[in-house]
């Protein structure tokens, strides 16, 4: 293409290198859905504003409506030497209906324009991370109510700790994806925000109607300064963290499924739907698709800190550095959107091993705790308590038991205020017992569920 066929050409003699035209071409040919949208409030305004023919603005969104069905068949080819998406959509136009489209660009930039766009596309992404994220929960919510009563071990530092259950464990990553899901709505308010009518930077020389246009996209403000609007880009970095912070609660989460399903663990078994198998060894059954979130989630990161990388430093106002805002929030839309559908799908289809996950709650000396507790109900301070319990764990790793298998003597022995009672204390006893809100006893893990639920269906 020569210089005079670019919208910009009138002030270049010689041509673009090719190296050049591939070199800056925009990652935006997704977008067309969105830059017709906002082309579309554009010309209607410029229209009832008087700044156009009503005419031409009526070709105009016409024409636009014309090559949005085109889009949508996939009839428009792509053409490296037109740049981006917002000058391949104003070529297209003016192929159809021609002169008229030469008046869409009026009072207008690419610099407020792809501003636009970026805040529709990456308040549509919001919307599909929020709704996946609703899926999501929805499963854990279910899970976590039908096992709210099942006991699992519970850890810390990868050693059993003390017993919890299976419910109460999954809610956990329930309050996590809840943040999640809040974060991208609270993202969300800052994205929806309409900054066209700042022009290249400094706003536009005409009587424009920016409320008008507002409206038309479902904006909920004006933007009130023409440089941040155009030169900022803090609602892509929110975003990709709102989708990394996602990312790495479904990363931890995954991690526990790999491990629940190696056969050390042994908690659950992979659905043959959501595991694939080795090429080499016939017996294999491998969690891909844990393993690829977890994977996936440094990514995540990656679109995070590009994205801050990228506007640090960067002078007022427009740089063409901020093309690249949209690798970043495309990149991580579509890499966390699909995680969270799967996981949706993954979660239900994993079959508990309760029995296996019972038996564990109960081993290595994970009721401790409780026993010196039950010393502190009869009197004892609990440093003291503490110290005694050591004691017996001491002297049941010697006898290479449990603590429940030392006979009543050495309790006895240990400290007078134990009584015959304390060998009642039970994985199931001690769920029970930590019956405060927010803990794992079931009746408090199913009233969790309840606010869980309500949480969700608020917003
Ligand atoms: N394609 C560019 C972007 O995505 C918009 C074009 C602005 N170009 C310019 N030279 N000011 O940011």
């Amino acid at each position: 293409m020569s210089s005079e066929q670019r919208t910009w050409g009138g002030r270049f003699e010689a041509p673009m290198h090719e190296l050049t035209r591939d070199y800056t071409a925009g990652m935006d040919r997704d977008l067309w859905e969105f830059d017709i949208a906002g082309s579309i409030a554009h010309a209607r305004m410029l229209g009832r504003q008087g700044i156009i023919p009503a005419g031409d603005a009526d070709a105009i969104v016409a024409g636009l409506e014309q090559l949005r069905e085109r889009f949508r068949a996939g009839q428009v080819p792509w053409q490296p030497e037109l740049e981006d998406i917002h000058t391949h959509i104003e070529a297209n136009l003016h192929a159809l209906i021609g002169e008229p489209a030469g008046r869409l660009h009026t009072a207008r930039s690419r610099n407020d324009q792809v501003a636009l766009v970026n805040r529709m596309a990456v308040r549509a992404l919001c919307d599909d991370a929020v709704a996946g994220l609703r899926e999501l929960l929805t499963v854990i919510c279910d899970l976590a109510e039908r096992h709210a009563a099942d006991p699992m071990p519970g850890y810390t530092h990868v050693q059993r700790a003390q017993p919890i259950t299976l419910g109460h464990h999954l809610l956990a990553y329930g309050e996590m994806l809840l943040r999640d899901r809040d974060r991208f709505l609270d993202a969300r308010r800052r994205v929806n925000v309409m900054p066209l009518g700042s022009g290249a930077l400094a706003g536009a020389p005409y009587p424009l109607d920016r409320e008008f246009v507002a409206r038309e996209l479902g904006f909920e403000a004006i933007s009130r300064n023409s440089i941040d609007a155009t030169a900022d880009r803090d609602f892509v970095a929110e975003f990709c963290f709102a989708a990394a912070m996602t990312g790495v609660h479904l990363s931890r989460l995954a991690e526990e499924i790999i491990l629940w399903a190696s056969s050390e663990y042994a908690f659950v078994r992979l659905p043959d739907a959501f595991a694939t198998g080795s090429s080499i060894m016939p017996q294999k059954k491998n969690a891909d698709v844990a393993e690829l979130a977890r994977g996936r989630a440094g990514r995540l990161i990656a679109e995070l800190v590009a994205i801050l990388t990228s506007l640090k430093g960067l002078p007022l106002a427009y740089n063409r550095d901020l093309q690249e805002d949209k690798t970043a929030y495309l990149a991580a839309g579509n890499t966390l959107i699909p995680s969270l559908r799967i996981f949706a799908a993954m979660l239900p289809a994993l079959e508990f091993n309760l029995e296996r996950m019972r038996e564990a709650a109960g081993q290595g000396y994970a009721l401790a705790t409780d026993i010196a507790d039950y010393l502190v109900r009869k009197g004892m301070p609990f440093r003291q308590a503490h110290a005694v319990v050591g004691g017996l764990v001491r002297l049941a790793e010697s006898r290479r038991c449990e603590l429940n298998e030392l006979p009543f003597e050495a309790y006895r022995e240990a400290s007078p205020l134990f009584e015959p009672d304390v060998l009642e204390i039970t994985v199931d006893s001690s769920i029970a017992s930590r019956d405060v809100p927010g803990g794992t006893a079931p009746n408090r893990v199913r009233e969790a569920v309840v606010a869980l639920r309500r949480e969700f269906a608020a917003r």
